[in-house]
């Protein structure tokens, strides 16, 4: 009994600590969104830059969906308190087309990371009088898939 208090209040301690420790949201890993998307994150580095591929399950061509690539950047501030903001671009490796996400990575009331997002996709026409209907908008959320290790 004299060996197990402290034992046991250490332990309570630490459950305590755990529960009182507030999630951060990491952009870093496997993500698929509303459409059906699939995009991964590799590491964010210290300046808040980072890289990945976006699989997307829709297109505005009739191109077959390649995998391609994206470059983004991370918020490093001060301020963000584990809930970064971030914006990446998707340059589509079979279209003409280039997409900017812009966003926030968000720990819901259930604890899960989402990341909130809305995005601009900008097609390619043939001249400056089709501008007009060139570039389109709209929002994507994202949540996290399990990671496969
Ligand atoms: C294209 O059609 O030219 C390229 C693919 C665009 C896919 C868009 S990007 C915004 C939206 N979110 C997705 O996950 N896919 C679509």
């Amino acid at each position: 009994m004299v060996q197990t208090t402290p034992f046991l209040l250490v332990l309570l301690l630490a459950l305590g600590a755990q529960s009182l420790a507030v999630k951060k949201c990491s952009l870093t890993g496997h993500w698929v969104n509303d459409l059906g998307s699939n995009m991964t994150v590799t590491a964010v580095n210290k300046n808040g830059d980072f890289s990945g591929t976006y699989h997307t399950a829709v297109t505005a061509t009739s191109n077959e969906i390649k995998v391609s690539p994206l470059q983004g950047s991370q918020q490093t501030g001060p301020n963000q308190k584990g809930q970064p903001t971030f914006g990446f671009t998707v340059n589509w490796d079979f279209s003409d087309s280039i997409t900017v996400f812009t966003g926030q990575c968000f720990v819901d009331d259930d604890g899960k990371e989402v990341l909130k997002t809305m995005w601009l996709l900008r097609s390619r026409v043939e001249n400056i009088k089709n501008d007009w209907k060139a570039t389109r908008v709209g929002v994507n959320v994202f949540t996290r898939l399990p990671s496969l290790e």
